[in-house]
């Protein structure tokens, strides 16, 4: 008997079915083209998970589920009520890593930071910590049973099971929607989702490492400042006081948008179409204005703008409508972007013009591929309205949610940099093109983040302190000095939605030296454990040819190697638990990216870990970034040979004269 076969697995009763709390935000009925027997093998794959007694209950309700909500997500199984990370006593587990997984599971499933609770959709529209309920509850046993000598596999959010490893070796490892080359696609996806068997992880959702909006904030604080820098000749001691910036999306990223644009003293308007959305950012601090009206909207962000006072208006309604508005009445706009979740435009990530979001809902529904027509057309003007902007000065980047690929999908040729095709980039280039790539990830700066166990926040008074020391006495360059800035102002500025967690721009050498100084503090009992970990969108833990590797210039930014090579090397120098997963911010076929949880219990160990994971995970980054003759990255791996010259050595590239190879080409032509 199967039953018997196994010690760890769902409890033989069935839970109560839970209530729905009023006014959490559900997820729209998800795309799926199945057929009948697709039907039947989505409730076969389902009920794998359920005790054979309860299989003819369950089975109506999955095929329900699947009928309405286009996914088995076996509500019943939700416990009920709000989820949280609670402090990590509160969990039960045989090793600290497995009560630490927990903490930051229920993080990413809070009422208070999760897009769709219900759904276990954390952010980016469709980003989901596993696949179902049965799935979240299997794993808990799993992560209160795990001791510090097994690993437990998780594929697409199953828990595949526990099996013997060593006390160095990761805890959890986590794989999420990877698929075979010639099925990776949207269509392929959804098919497998709908069956049960393929997990969207975005980045953080599916990683466990989601810290809610702030964990974007100080990249978009960077992105701005930086922008303004580069292209508006802003001084480096300076901000943007005095500048608008226009952009759409108040969601679970994109919610960060307002706080970091008044962070960086920024007049801002952000146009977003779901107002429950508004209403979660403008509780929480993180805008300062709300308005349906385009003209209060506007002259709210003029009259900021002309005082040099920061503010963050929310206006509630479309994009496109906003940019037609403020070029009617000549507004001019500084720094633009756009932050819909266009990475999945069809399935409900961009609120076309013309239909508020109540209809967007109702119509992905009753009629998809009207739906799609409709996000086409929208784009189409969407895209027509920046380029005026352009014109007339505004700078535009795509802030990797995939906007360009979005305009290119629906049809506009023209967006493309030949002209042809997006293998060699849009005509205006991404901000880590421009901006992040040069200026942060080639140095090995990128979204280091650490979350206090206890939820004490206290502990993360203290670590915010021993950060901001240690990079005052490691000042080297301007980045340095923003970031010791940001995490001085860190509890000033109001970030934390959830657990206490904090993130902070490093380099490797600031990321380890920062991790071990936590280290030391849990050892010494000044602060409760810690959980380290960083964005998938970052150095080396990202191949994403629009996004994060859209600053590679030799050919190798459509090669996934890196990102694999940064998981797999992960894995063998011990971090808790590691994952890799298809699509990140980009969507399914354009990117492979990996994140990791590393917690630190105070131990020798993990101080061993730490000295050389860490370096790893950003170095392979910048070595690659190296290889590609990226200027900055090129220096920062020559450097490094030198400091670790007794344990480690990049491989750097010679940089031949263009004019060399031209001459060369022509010679042979001749
Ligand atoms: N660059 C980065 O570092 C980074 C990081 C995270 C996410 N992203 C990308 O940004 C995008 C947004 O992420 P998110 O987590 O905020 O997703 P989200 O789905 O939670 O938020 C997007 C918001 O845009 C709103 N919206 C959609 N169409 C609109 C329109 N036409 N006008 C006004 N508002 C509209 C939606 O209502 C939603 O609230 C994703 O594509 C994601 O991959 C980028």
């Amino acid at each position: 008997m199967i039953q018997d076969a196994m010690t760890i697995q769902l409890d033989y009763e069935l839970p109560e079915y839970p209530a729905f709390v009023e006014g959490i935000r559900r997820a729209p009925r998800r795309e799926s083209h199945m057929t009948e027997a697709d039907k039947a093998l989505a409730i076969q794959n389902a009920l794998r998970y359920i005790h054979p007694d309860h299989h003819e209950q369950m089975a109506k309700e999955f095929a329900q589920e699947l009928e309405t909500r286009g996914r088995i997500y076996g509500y019943r199984f939700r416990p009920a009520g709000k989820l949280y990370g609670k402090p990590i006593d509160e969990y039960k587990g045989n090793c600290i890593e497995g009560r630490a997984i927990q903490v930051m599971i229920d993080n990413n499933l809070d009422f208070d930071v999760a897009l769709y609770p219900y759904e276990l959709t954390t952010y980016g529209e469709t980003g989901q910590v596993c696949q179902n309920w049965m799935q979240y509850r299997l794993i808990k046993k799993y992560l209160e049973a795990l001791t510090d000598e097994q690993t437990l596999v998780v594929m697409s959010g199953h828990p595949l099971g526990l099996f013997h490893s060593h006390k160095l070796a990761p805890r959890v490892v986590i794989t999420n929607g990877l698929m075979v080359g010639t099925f990776d696609d949207q269509e392929h996806f959804n098919r497998a989702a709908a069956l049960g068997v393929a997990n969207y992880g975005q980045m953080t959702a599916g990683g466990w490492m989601y810290i809610g909006p702030q964990g974007i904030v100080h990249g978009t604080f960077n992105t701005l400042l930086n922008a303004g820098r580069l292209k508006l000749g802003i001084p480096k001691d300076k901000d943007l006081a005095g500048r608008l910036f226009v952009s759409a999306g108040l969601g679970g990223m994109s919610g960060a948008q307002g706080k970091a644009a008044m962070i960086a003293g920024a007049a801002a308007i952000i146009a977003e179409v779901d107002d429950s959305r508004i209403d979660t950012r403008y509780t929480q601090g993180w805008v300062s204005h709300r308005t349906a009206s385009l003209e209060e909207a506007t002259q709210i962000a003029l009259d900021h703008q002309k005082a040099g006072e920061p503010c963050a208006v929310a206006y509630n309604g479309n994009i496109v409508d906003l940019l037609e508005y403020l070029y009617e009445k000549g507004v001019h706009v500084d720094l633009m972007s756009d932050q819909t979740s266009c990475h999945v435009p069809y399935d409900g990530g961009y609120c076309p013009q013309g239909l508020t979001f109540a209809q967007r809902t109702e119509m992905l529904d009753k009629d998809p591929e009207g739906f799609r027509a409709w996000v086409d057309k929208s784009l189409h003007h969407h895209y027509e309205m920046i380029c005026k902007f352009h014109e007339q000065g505004t700078y535009f980047f795509d802030y990797g949610n995939s906007f360009l690929k979005a305009v290119y999908d629906s049809g506009v040729k023209s967006v493309c940099k030949n002209g042809e095709n997006d293998l060699d980039g849009f005509v205006f280039p991404s901000y880590v093109e421009d901006i992040l790539g040069p200026q942060l990830f080639d140095f090995g700066y990128g979204p280091f983040r650490w979350c206090c166990l206890s939820r004490k926040p206290e502990d993360l008074d203290k670590t915010d302190a021993a950060a901001a020391d240690y990079i005052r006495t490691h000042n080297r360059r301007y980045q340095d000095y923003d970031n010791y800035v940001w995490v001085r102002d860190a509890k000033k500025n109001k970030l934390v939605v959830g657990t206490q967690c904090r993130i902070l721009y490093q380099d490797a050498m600031g990321r380890m030296n920062i991790a071990l100084k936590f280290n030391e503090m849990v050892r010494n009992g000044e602060i409760g454990p810690v959980i380290l970990g960083r964005d998938h969108h970052d150095t080396g833990g990202t191949d994403a040819p629009f996004r994060e590797t859209s600053n590679i210039k030799d050919g190798s930014n459509i090669m996934a190697d890196m990102a694999t090579q940064c998981y797999a090397g992960n894995a063998a120098r011990g971090m808790s638990y590691i994952a890799l997963h298809n699509g990140g911010g980009t969507g399914i076929g354009r990117a492979i990216n990996g994140g990791f949880g590393m917690v630190l219990d105070g131990s020798e160990r993990v101080d061993t870990i730490l000295r050389m994971a860490m370096p790893w995970d950003t170095m392979v980054g910048v070595a690659r970034r190296s290889w590609a003759r990226n200027e900055n990255a090129m220096a920062t791996a020559a450097e490094y040979n030198k400091q670790f010259k007794d344990t480690d050595h990049i491989t750097l590239p010679y940089v031949a004269d263009a004019q060399v190879v031209e001459a060369a080409l022509r010679a042979v032509e001749a």
